[in-house]
């Protein structure tokens, strides 16, 4: 679903990864085209098409490139692009959404943060909660009341999905440095005491794994203060919107980072985490390599295929260290090259 935006460039890169991946290692991929976001309400009037989450479904991996732009903006609220996103994320129970945050060392110059902080590495892996949360929470709505305007959402945690949520990280934080970081905010919020009360009695089945509690506000300024300190960061779907964001811009480019969306089942959804820059669409401007290193999860995660997966990410860094920049990690002494370009240089080190 290549979406809205600079969707369509990146995922036309994407998928000439994909095909190369196939050719080198003997698989043969059958890929479908299916409309999401602001595309499939300029075609069919609605944001996410049945037909969409028809092919979805019959499929084993998803895999998205962005939606939404400023021509949907003023749109009716119930169909704007992102419930395209959001009503899939649902449709497919994809609960668990793992966004990695590392810093490439090539990448150390582009990177925001001080030398002597950057110094100590960067390599956090948030883990956010994707089907529930405020975001879903019902009542929700506007109205008036006695004249004024008022908007209001609700912040709901069940029991399974803290439960289910909790133990995909300490799974997770089991294959890396085994340190957990659950995110809330339990001094204000009960939903957030009920979360860490779970958190803390699923621990009880991961006694490698060491496991520490944070409040949202302290854990936003300890990602710039000491990233280092975090391996896996758990926490609820808002927290981990906004988290996630900060971890990956600190690494120098949010153009870098893929993301993988995981349910039980169901077909996984891998989406660089990056938005549609509707400033920059339709240019070849934009940074492929989030949508690439996410064919790399998905190859992952969906397909079991390891060494695919690696080799990718091998020839991503390796294009890097030969200086190849798109603009957002354009640095000096780096080559500007457009998104066409940088895959090809992929493709090539593939
Ligand atoms: C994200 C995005 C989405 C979200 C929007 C586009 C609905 O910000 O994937 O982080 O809030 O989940
Ligand atoms: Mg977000």
């Amino acid at each position: 679903m290549p979406g809205d935006g600079i969707g369509p460039e990146i995922m036309a890169q994407g998928k000439k990864v994909l095909e190369v991946i196939g050719k080198k290692f003997g698989h043969q991929f059958d890929t479908t085209e299916a409309l999401i976001g602001g595309v499939a309400i300029d075609e069919t009037g609605v944001p996410l098409p049945d037909e969409t989450v028809k092919a979805c479904k019959e499929s084993d991996a998803v895999l998205l490139g962005a939606v939404g732009g400023p021509k949907w903006d003023t749109i009716d609220p119930s169909i704007r692009p992102e419930k395209g996103l959001l009503g899939i994320r649902k449709e497919l129970s994809l609960f668990a959404n793992l966004r990695p945050a590392a810093l490439f060392p090539q990448l150390k110059d582009a990177c925001f943060l001080r030398p002597d902080i950057v110094e100590k590495g960067i390599d956090v892996m948030v883990v956010r909660e994707l089907t529930g949360g405020i975001y879903f929470g019902e009542p929700r709505g506007t109205k008036t009341e006695n004249g004024e305007r008022m908007g209001y959402n609700t912040m709901i945690y069940y029991e399974h999905e803290v439960k289910r949520i909790a133990k995909v990280a300490f799974e997770a934080a089991r294959k890396r440095d085994k340190r957990l970081c659950s995110v809330d905010k339990a001094n204000v919020l009960d939903v957030s005491r009920v979360w860490r009360e779970i958190v803390t009695e699923v621990a009880a089945d991961y006694p490698d794994v060491e496991l520490s509690h944070m409040y949202v506000d302290n854990a936003a300024m300890q990602l710039v203060r000491d990233p280092s300190q975090f391996d896996v960061i758990v926490t609820g779907n808002l927290f981990g919107d906004i988290l996630s964001d900060e971890a990956a811009v600190i690494t120098g480019s949010i153009g870098m980072l893929p993301s993988a969306s995981l349910g039980e089942s169901n077909p996984g959804l891998y989406e660089p985490i990056h938005g549609s820059a509707p400033d920059i669409a339709g240019q070849d401007k934009a940074n492929p390599l989030a949508t690439i290193l996410s064919i790399a999860m998905m190859l992952r995660y969906s397909f079991n295929l390891t060494e695919e997966a690696e080799c990718i990410e091998v020839a991503v860094e390796k294009t890097l260290s030969q200086g190849l920049r798109t603009g957002d990690i354009m640095d000096e002494g780096g080559t500007l090259v457009g998104c066409t370009e940088m895959g090809a240089a992929v493709l090539q080190n593939i």
